[in-house]
């Protein structure tokens, strides 16, 4: 979708649709008066008669109307003018593109900035009106065999400007959201990709892809048998039972000085979780294809912040593998050698994600990360937990995770953070080895996190468990959510920010 600007006469703009929003009790946004003047009276007249009253989530589409160039009027309700906040714009803006793409209209003029979102500003609102008009029409179409009937038609969107003062924010939140969006587009596209074709190779192909589309970004994979030398025996014990060869992927986005440590982000990249030896149960398992998400959230961060061009350096990384029962798969009770050293006994195969990922963990020590986020499916326990709403954040360092909820809120690609006590510590205790990798049926995504912070000493840490928040397993609107590359994006992008200051 191609986005730009317009200013002035809503009215006389020659495009297919043109979008408006009117308040509660008949009260009408600039815009809409505009186009209400210049009509004769027909928005108050939807609105006497009650078709559409202001609400937050109605729509109505007026076609043909005299005194109008555009096609079709699509009014949208906008609620309360005075209880206006940041999560009811959001519905407004989804609501919006709901309705738009099922309409035939190829281009669009949206007059939604009048909408109220609690006190943000042009920015913030030209982000969001970009990233959701892009995820309400992202479809997931590669495997069909057959073309998809009815096509989105969208493939232009003008945002009408209040005045010449906004040109420059709008323009930078036009810039900004496509380059998001097109990170979210390659997490949904990767994640939503099923597990017989999206391999741990083939994620390693697509990184070396990155690297020729984007002369900023270095692309490293390391091999088993290197990691066999290096000691990554977690991530060898869960890559091992599949017929698909691990890998060990870095992309390195060097856009800061040469000398400037980077910031580092870690995926679990299971391509698909059987839970191996300990296997899950049939009904659901298919889910398992978005294991990988955590990888795609990388994926998706570096091809956002290479398409800005961030002036940062930032390492992505992505543990891939295949959780498979075979001959060679774990058993339970099996006790491996991690990178750093500690031993860990494997009470439960089904708990993969933290064995690949504490290994990488210990892998990224050698850029000397400035910080590290790993972002992962990792439990259950985090879907009952919080559910979709929320990512689960676990952190050792207080300003992190403040770093990280802010760009998170500010996204509206909200994380909750969760404890990473002490307490919690005792679960992961094993009798044989330093600790075991499943810590009982209580506070399962805690006890997750706590295994990881067993290896993260060293560094400013924060993991985010996405396993509730990164896809919808089912129905017709089942697929990858994008999440939490917005909220990832936008933590690096105020980092760049804080170089320039
Ligand atoms: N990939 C799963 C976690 C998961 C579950 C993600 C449901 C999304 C939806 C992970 O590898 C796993 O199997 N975790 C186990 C851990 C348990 C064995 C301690 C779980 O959550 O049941
Ligand atoms: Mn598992
Ligand atoms: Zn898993």
């Amino acid at each position: 979708m191609q986005f730009g600007t317009k200013l002035g006469n809503p009215e006389k703009t020659r495009t297919q649709c043109v979008i408006v929003g009117v308040f509660e009790n008949n009260k009408l946004t600039d815009s809409a008066k505009t186009l209400d003047k210049a009509s004769g009276g027909a928005i108050k007249r939807v609105l006497n008669r009650g078709e559409i009253t202001g609400k937050v989530g109605q729509t109505v589409i007026l076609h043909d109307v005299d005194g109008v160039n555009a096609q079709r009027i699509l009014v949208v309700g906008l609620g309360n003018a005075e209880t206006a906040d940041t999560p009811r714009f959001i519905k407004i803006v989804d609501t919006t593109i709901a309705a738009l793409k099922k309409t035939p209209a190829k281009s669009a003029l949206c007059c939604l900035l009048e909408a109220e979102a609690g006190g943000k500003d042009a920015y913030w609102k030209t982000r969001r009106i970009v990233e959701r008009f892009e995820d309400g029409t992202y479809r997931f179409v590669d495997m069909k065999g057959t073309p998809p009937e009815n096509p989105v038609a969208l493939e232009t969107v003008d945002i009408q400007l209040a005045s010449r003062d906004d040109q420059d924010s709008v323009d930078a939140g036009i810039d900004d959201g496509s380059a998001v969006a097109k990170g979210i587009a390659v997490h949904k596209d990767l994640g939503n990709t099923p597990g017989n074709v999206c391999h741990p190779t083939y994620l390693a192909d697509k990184a070396k892809q990155m690297a020729k589309e984007y002369k900023s970004i270095k692309t490293t994979i390391v091999e088993e048998d290197e990691m066999i030398k290096l000691g990554m025996g977690a991530f060898i014990s869960v890559s091992q039972g599949s017929e698909q060869p691990g890998k060990l992927i870095i992309m390195e986005h060097k856009g800061g000085g040469a000398k400037e440590q980077p910031h580092v982000i870690v995926g679990k990249g299971i391509t698909f979780d059987t839970g191996g030896i300990s296997l899950k149960p049939g009904a659901g398992m298919h889910e398992m294809i978005w294991d990988m998400c955590g990888a795609a959230s990388v994926f998706g961060t570096m091809t956002t912040i290479a398409e800005q061009q961030l002036p940062i350096n930032v390492v992505g990384v992505v543990a891939a593998a295949e959780n498979m029962p075979s001959g060679r798969a774990s058993r339970p009770g099996d006790i491996v050698k991690t990178m750093s050293g500690q031993t860990v006994e494997i009470l439960n195969t089904d708990a993969e994600g933290r064995l690949v990922l504490c290994d990488a963990l210990t892998y990224i020590d050698k850029f000397k990360p400035k910080t590290v986020i790993d972002i992962a499916t990792l439990t259950g326990a985090a879907v009952v937990a919080l559910g979709a709403p929320a990512s689960a954040m676990y952190a050792n360092d207080d300003g992190l995770a403040a770093d990280i909820e802010s760009a998170a809120t500010e996204t509206w690609d909200r994380v909750w953070r969760m404890p990473l006590w002490d307490d919690y510590q005792t679960q992961i205790n094993s009798a044989f080895a330093d600790m075991q990798n499943i810590g009982g049926r209580e506070a399962g995504s805690i006890t997750a996190a706590c295994f990881l912070a067993r290896f993260t000493k060293k560094y400013r840490w924060a993991h985010l468990d996405i396993a509730g928040s990164a896809y919808r397993g089912s129905g017709m609107t089942k697929g990858a959510t994008g999440r939490p590359v917005a909220a990832l994006a936008q933590y690096l992008m105020d980092r760049a920010d804080d170089e320039e200051d």
